[in-house]
């Protein structure tokens, strides 16, 4: 018999909330502990006093482990702990060494037992992020998630669909039929929308201003922030974009926010871009870039700002392997 221990956290005491949680929590201890679901024997839950809106026994039972003894109690409410928790204990038929899984704001409770780690690199366009992210997950062996093809994917489906990037009724609607997978082939990201991978044409300037526009919309902000907490809650990774470390994923491990002047940016961006065969100017990307920093540093929700606890690098006289060396002494400085 084996024990098998997991927690999660939801945002608020909600039905919905519960359900989804409780389904990522059980998935994840199945996936890393390779087990069946017929060698379930019991699972036990216990929730803090402030979740009354749905049993995760019965969030269980739903989300496909219904042949397993299910239990759910309430905990004491103890001054000081983590709110709106939800704890697990599974009993296994075989002997097997566990993998015990914390998840969202539970990882927190036991960094020794939580395998999974979160680096967060936030910052504006042009700053260095996915050059300095792709690098860091080589280096770590961990995964690479680029949230801004994500948004790029949305902004291409508009220009596709010639909708306004800037009609959140158009957009919102939009977002209703939108199929956005990320897939990993030979450890690249490959972003597929509506079963097709755009990985190459979501880097266009036109896309790249549409997906500025589209992603200030809570419609298609909640659909990406779902998908990527749970990927980051699945596997260790780097996330690159604008709220990771703010809004994404506030119990990120370890965070970054990148800068660097709007002359630099740009210059680095007209290069990217003249590489991949565009005929861009510099002068008209900076003013590109200075309007998506207005953009996105101005919109209600998430908006690209630095984490109280993010470490600021200014990237503007620093080569890439520069950044990368700072970035992992401050990991190890942080370990
Ligand atoms: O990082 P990027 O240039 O590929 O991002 C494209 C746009 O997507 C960016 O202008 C704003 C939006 N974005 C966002 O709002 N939040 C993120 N986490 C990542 C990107």
């Amino acid at each position: 018999m084996t024990v098998i221990r997991g927690a999660t956290t939801i945002e608020q005491d909600d039905k919905e909330e519960i359900r989804k949680a409780v389904k990522e929590l059980l998935e994840g201890i199945v996936e890393r502990n390779e087990l069946k679901r017929d060698e379930i024997v019991s699972m036990v839950f216990s929730s803090t006093s402030d979740i009354h809106a749905y049993y995760p026994a019965k969030a269980a039972r739903e989300a496909g482990f219904g042949s397993t003894s299910l239990f759910s109690a309430q905990e004491p409410d103890i001054e000081g702990g983590l709110a709106l928790c939800i704890r697990v204990m599974l009993f296994v038929e075989r002997n097997i060494q566990p993998t015990h899984v914390y998840l969202r704001k539970a990882k927190r409770l036991r960094k020794d037992l939580s395998s999974i780690y979160n680096i967060a690199i936030d910052g504006p366009a042009g700053s260095g992020k996915s050059t300095l992210a792709r690098a860091l997950a080589e280096s770590c062996h961990i995964l690479y998630l680029d949230t801004g093809a994500m948004y790029r994917a949305c902004g291409l489906k508009a220009v596709r669909e010639k909708i306004d990037p800037d009609d959140e009724l158009a957009v919102c609607d939009m977002m209703r039929g939108l199929s956005l997978e990320v897939e990993y082939r030979d450890g690249k990201q490959k972003t597929i929308l509506d079963g097709e991978d755009v990985s190459e044409q979501i880097r266009g300037p036109q896309v790249t201003a549409a997906a500025s526009a589209v992603s200030k919309f809570a419609a298609v902000r909640a659909k990406m922030v779902e998908k990527q907490r749970e990927i980051a809650g699945k596997q260790s990774c780097v996330l690159d974009g604008r709220d990771i470390g703010t809004y994404v994923l506030p119990e990120a491990d370890f965070k970054f926010f990148l800068t660097a002047t709007p002359q630099v940016r740009a210059k680095r961006r007209c290069e990217e871009l003249r590489a991949k065969g565009y005929d861009v100017s510099c002068e008209e990307i900076e003013r590109e870039i200075r309007f998506r920093d207005e953009q996105d540093s101005s919109r209600a929700i998430a908006p690209l700002r630095k984490a109280d606890d993010a470490v600021e690098i200014d990237t503007s006289e620093m080569t890439i392997e520069e950044v990368l060396e700072t970035i992992k002494r401050k990991i190890q400085e942080k370990i």
